[in-house]
């Protein structure tokens, strides 16, 4: 039997440059709360959610501007942000390790994705509780791809066939992925530091509502798609 836990871990510590706003967009207003408020919520619908370690960057004092009360202790904040987002990643799974068990699962979640929705995050959990490497969502690439040349004239008709977009989470064995990312650097994601390593992690079905907001005009997005849940925080 296997007893292991799972938990979420958010890198909040980006300053969401290509937003164009003055401050870091997990702080954002998105129905009347920041943006990283959702992604935690989304996180810890999931009951099986035991903590979420949300990554701050140590010189952050937005964080405690915010009331997270209503998540109890089932949220702990980890001033150990980095330079990318792969060296806030690894900081916050060291320091976490006082308290998660290496064949315990770690989420790796984007606070820039807070419309993860409870139905895919239950299909991750289900279809992967047994699973030897881990594995992260993605959706199949719908529309056709084209490979451009330098001013923009189409050069190819690319094969979408079996390509995937990946999401958040990605989901692996802190221990696996504490050595995964320890031996890489500049990779823009957990699985591509698995897949390193000879592993091949698992496409779990998402959704395109789990975008990531990355532009402005992505942020009406998301809260259109929040309230058409009925989600107003
Ligand atoms: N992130 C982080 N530490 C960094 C850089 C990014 O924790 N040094 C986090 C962001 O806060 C975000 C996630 O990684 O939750 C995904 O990164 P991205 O969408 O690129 O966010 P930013 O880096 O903040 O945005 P930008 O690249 O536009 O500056
Ligand atoms: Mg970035």
């Amino acid at each position: 039997m296997t007893s292991e836990r799972y938990y979420g871990l958010i890198p909040a510590a980006g300053a969401g440059e290509r937003m164009g706003q003055p401050r870091p967009k997990q702080y954002l207003d998105l129905l009347g709360r920041p943006m990283l408020h959702h992604s935690v919520k989304a996180l810890l619908a999931d009951a099986r959610i035991d903590t979420v370690f949300v990554v701050l960057a140590p010189a952050d004092r937005e964080f405690k501007q915010y009331p997270w009360g209503e998540f109890g202790g089932r949220l702990a904040p980890l001033y150990c942000g980095g330079a990318t987002r792969h060296d806030s990643v690894l900081n916050g799974l060291v320091a976490a390790s006082s308290t998660v068990e290496p064949e315990d699962w770690m989420l790796v979640h984007d606070a820039a994705r807070p419309c993860l929705g409870r139905r895919e995050l239950q299909r991750m959990l289900d279809e992967l509780a047994a699973d030897e490497i881990g594995g992260i969502l993605g959706v199949p690439v719908a529309d056709t791809l084209k490979r451009a040349d330098p001013v923009a004239r189409i050069q190819a008709t690319e094969s979408r066939e079996n390509l995937w977009q990946a999401q958040t989470p990605q989901m692996f064995r802190h221990g696996l992925l504490l050595q995964a990312l320890g031996r890489t650097a500049k990779l823009s994601d957990e699985a591509g530091a698995v897949e390193a390593m000879g592993l091949k992690p698992k496409l779990v079905q998402g959704s395109a509502e789990n975008l990531k907001v990355t532009y402005a005009e992505d942020l009406q997005l998301a809260q259109t798609i929040l309230t058409s849940r009925g989600n107003q925080a």
